[in-house]
């Protein structure tokens, strides 16, 4: 359960509520930039009033790591609020209460990510047949303006799409597309005013209008598009011979049959591909968006890509992951734009499993944790000058490829980013792919807004860009 007491006795400290709403009217534009002002105010660890309950806000790489990673256990659970508790009755796999449905769903997911990644043809070659299609689609538009949003997006899905189906979808599929956009339309809708609202207050389901209901309908519409979709790839499954993640799943369900402890079920399933997907797409669609946009941005770092990238592969060889630790200066632009655009500002919201001490604060069971990983990767301890974007803070003085610590756009602990390896991949060879071929430059007198869109997600607003063919 949640903690529904106010401030309990030793908890952090934190800005004053308003009676009634407490402090979520301050959620409502940008709310990792107000919660790091915060932390400058009542330390990196305070404490928020949501309208009836508290959570705990942790701010700064050393408060993150201390709870994620030396308490990962008491730290790795999900709250049961209101709005999960409907959406999923915190089953499937990203938003399970932390136990044993949890590790057989994450297990689940893990190994068919690595057997059906990897089933018939080895997973960076299908991302690169991939590829293929994706600058295929882009030349379409013959270095005219176009939005990539949707041609992103769509290529991106595939990759899960292989793994969960089996299958690649045609661009012109627009079922797919459809549900693909309003479910990550309830991304943004998900820490809307009106979802915390509806977490403080749910008796809000009856009133007829407010943005909480888009959400209901949507994601109505989108369980019924994927138990439609689950029932055609299942169909001519034979047990002991999985073909995609589907008939793994249900192999497991048949085998757990009259088992009363089970966490499989058909409505499960359903939440898991569901998480599957929209995990997938959404980050790692907006990384790559982001990075287009800031390579038309800063023409002499997209000039040193294209020189890094002249040089280790020509015009002719397709980029592989074998390329990548060639590729410092490419490396250190995706991480800066991870860094500095903060795909998932505040992670996804953990809760305590049990009673803890941090820092001198008491944290009771079941408190609601925001991991502001947007603090990390804006922390001056370990940036300097994090306001800047500027992929040479991961290269050492020889121009090599430098880890950082405090860079967590993937999260840290139990609950980490389930997909790292497949983003990563991802990321690289759609990126190397698309700026082998092409100079990305914006339209005539035209520079697109960086203020990012609202979400659960952080997204560049819709803009325009051009994709000229490069003569090598
Ligand atoms: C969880 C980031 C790509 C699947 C997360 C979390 C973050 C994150 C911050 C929250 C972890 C926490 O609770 O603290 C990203 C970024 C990506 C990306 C920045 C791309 C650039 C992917 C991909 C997949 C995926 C490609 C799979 C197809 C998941 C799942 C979880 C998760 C299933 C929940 C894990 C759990 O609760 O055990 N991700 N992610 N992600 N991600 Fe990703």
């Amino acid at each position: 359960m949640l903690v529904k007491q106010r401030r309990p006795r030793g908890f952090p400290p934190g800005p004053s509520p308003i009676p009634v709403i407490g402090n979520i009217m301050s959620l409502a534009t940008e709310p990792h930039v107000f919660m790091k002002k915060q932390s400058e105010i009542h330390g990196q660890i305070f404490s928020l009033d949501l309208g009836g309950y508290s959570a705990v806000v942790l701010n700064g790489y050393d408060a993150i790591r201390e709870c994620l990673y030396h308490q990962g256990d008491v730290f790795s659970d999900r709250p049961s609020l209101p709005l999960f508790m409907k959406m999923t009755k915190m089953g499937g796999l990203l938003n399970a209460k932390f136990g044993n449905g949890w590790i057989e769903h994450r297990q689940l997911a893990s190994n068919s990510f690595r057997y059906f990644g990897s089933f018939q043809k080895p997973l960076d070659q299908k991302i690169l047949e991939e590829c293929m299609f994706f600058v295929d689609a882009i030349d379409e538009h013959k270095g005219k303006p176009f939005n990539p949003k949707h041609l992103v997006t769509n290529a991106v899905s595939n990759i899960t799409n292989l793994i969960i189906f089996g299958e690649r979808f045609t661009y012109d599929n627009c079922d797919f597309q459809h549900m693909i956009e309003i479910f990550s339309e309830n991304v943004e809708l998900a820490v809307s005013g009106w979802a915390f609202l509806y977490n403080a207050f749910p008796w809000i389901e009856y009133l007829p209008f407010g943005k909480h209901q888009k959400l209901f309908r949507n994601a109505a519409k989108v369980y019924n598009f994927l138990e439609q979709i689950i029932r055609r790839f299942s169909e001519g499954r034979v047990c002991n011979f999985p073909r995609h993640y589907i008939d793994d799943y249900l192999n497991k369900l048949d085998k757990s049959a009259g088992n009363l402890g089970t966490p499989y079920s058909r409505e499960n399933l359903i939440y898991s591909v569901g998480e599957l997907i929209i995990a997938g797409t959404e980050t790692t669609t907006n990384t790559l968006r982001w990075a287009m946009l800031y390579m038309a941005l800063y023409p002499n770092i997209q000039e040193k890509v294209h020189m890094e990238l002249d040089s280790v592969l020509g015009s002719e060889k397709s980029p592989s992951l074998a390329d990548k630790k060639r590729m410092p200066y490419v490396e250190a632009v995706l991480h800066e734009v991870l860094r500095f655009c903060n795909i998932v500002p505040l992670g996804i919201f953990r809760a305590t499993t049990q009673d803890t001490l941090v820092s001198g604060y008491n944290i009771p069971k079941g408190t609601m944790v925001i991991t502001n990983l947007y603090s990390v990767h804006f922390d001056e301890k370990y940036w300097c000058d994090p306001g800047t974007f500027s992929p040479h803070r991961f290269l050492d003085s020889n121009g090599n490829f430098v880890r950082r610590e405090a860079f967590l756009p993937f999260s840290l602990g139990k609950r980490h980013c389930l997909g790292e390896h497949l983003a990563r991949m991802e990321m690289f060879l759609f990126f190397t792919t698309m700026l082998q071929r092409f100079h990305l430059q914006f339209p005539p007198g035209t520079v697109p807004s960086l203020t990012p869109k609202l979400g659960m997600t952080l997204q560049p607003l819709p803009y325009s860009i051009c994709a000229v063919r490069r003569q090598q």
